[in-house]
């Protein structure tokens, strides 16, 4: 089945030249593309040829792009999307000054959502996940990843990995399900954290593996969370099931994570708002991707990362919302481009380049999606205008009006 998209006024192709990441300078260079049009063959992108000459080929189907803007569909690398229940209550604490890590001291923060999810029957997560994912869709994502970390025991993280896997069979989008029981300790193993890293070793993770319910494994990193060596132990074990390695470090601590996700070949390491200047170096000669999540930060009135000098260092930086309920209840990841521009320095092409083919990278399909090039994935954000930089400038603003998975349209608007 072969496909025209027809009439684009631009094309945002973030083309890569065949390298399918962006460093430095790379970032800025977004690859715009006039007067072409776009073939599709089934699921993958054929070629972008000139309007001039599109009539020396025959289609059996044509998409009219009517004079919008169309670039790679977006990915959505760092969420926490499988949640139930409200945390209005500590929203309020925060903003009368109590710190994200006192609510969490307090037995709050992750373990209130705990509390609620294991409540929660699997219908109940299904219905409140699709909303989400429909959300992201109508956002122009085509790739979305989602951990689990709301269970904390082995009934509940299961549940919530067999929530995701049941609402990605449900949705056109690739969702990609991650790992991560090491999310904090549970109350019942408050006393006995060598408790909680043995069920995840033992019966976590071999269970998962063998069921396939999750392409990464992630931990928090962090003083209030797991110390370098539990994410060390963890780390290793999860390698040994073939299970892929991100991780949250640097956000309100640096205790050694990085060191211990470099020398595990961590796919990621995610949010760096308080990384030590020693690690950027170490970051930009590796190829670990730096996801960046602004929101975090914006939410909680905390530090940003150091975006600007990451990129400026050569490291391979990437953004995402880290939607959930407690640090950064947003789910608009075009909020999230116009915060890392405003608040990060990032320009309106870095930011673009993050949440495409870096983010692409950061969940390992580099070689399939983040860009519009010939034999990727046909996976399209179509945006209502002629200006790309509406994305960042609307701060707000979902300026997507057609999302395309693997050459067919998902969500129009219209
Ligand atoms: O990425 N840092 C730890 N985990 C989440 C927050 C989860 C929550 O507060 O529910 C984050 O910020
Ligand atoms: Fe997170």
């Amino acid at each position: 089945m072969i496909t025209l998209l027809k009439n684009p006024f631009q094309i945002v192709s973030v083309d890569t030249k065949g390298k399918n990441s962006k460093r430095g300078s790379e970032l800025s260079e977004i690859g715009l593309i006039l007067d072409h049009s776009i073939i599709v063959e089934d699921d993958l992108i054929k070629d972008l040829v000139p309007n001039s000459a599109i009539n020396k080929y025959s289609f059996d189907k044509e998409i009219d792009l009517n004079n919008k803007t169309v670039l790679p569909g977006f990915v959505e690398c760092h969420t926490h999307s499988v949640f139930s229940g409200s945390r209005a209550n500590e929203f309020r604490l925060k903003l009368k000054g109590v710190s994200y890590e006192e609510i969490a001291r307090a037995g709050g923060g992750i373990n209130t959502t705990v509390k609620a999810v294991r409540e929660a029957e699997f219908e109940e997560l299904v219905k409140l996940l699709s909303l989400r994912i429909e959300y992201f869709i109508a956002q122009g994502i085509t790739t979305l990843e989602i951990k689990s970390g709301y269970g904390l025991d082995f009934e509940n993280e299961i549940k919530l990995l067999q929530v995701i896997r049941f609402c990605s069979e449900l949705y056109p989008i690739k969702i990609i399900p991650t790992f991560l029981g090491a999310h904090t300790f549970p109350s019942e193993f408050k006393e006995n954290h060598e408790g909680y890293i043995r069920l995840i070793r033992n019966e976590m993770l071999p269970y998962i593996a063998k069921n396939k319910l999750a392409e990464f494994c992630d931990c928090f990193c962090e003083s209030s969370a797991f110390s370098s060596e539990e994410t060390d132990k963890i780390f290793s074990t999860a390698k040994e099931f073939g299970i892929k390695l991100k991780l949250h470090t640097d956000q309100f601590n640096s205790i050694g994570g990085i060191d211990i996700a470099l020398k595990h070949n961590a796919v990621s390491v995610d949010h760096l708002e308080v990384i030590p200047e020693s690690y950027i170096e170490k970051l930009a000669g590796s190829e670990t991707v730096c996801d960046l999540l602004p929101g975090v930060s914006f939410f909680l009135n905390h530090n940003f990362a150091p975006a600007r000098k990451l990129i400026d260092a050569g490291a391979l930086v990437a953004l995402s919302t880290d939607y959930n309920p407690g640090s950064s209840n947003i789910s608009g990841l075009n909020l999230i481009m116009s915060i890392a521009a405003l608040k990060m320095k990032m320009t309106i092409e870095e930011t673009i380049s993050a949440v495409t083919i870096n983010a692409a990278k950061s969940v390992c399909l580099e070689k399939e999606i983040g860009s519009i090039e010939p034999g990727k994935k046909a996976d399209f954000a179509v945006l209502d205008t002629k200006e790309y930089s509406d994305l960042i400038y609307n701060v707000g603003m979902n300026l997507n009006c057609m999302t395309i998975k693997n050459g067919v349209v998902i969500y129009n608007r219209n």
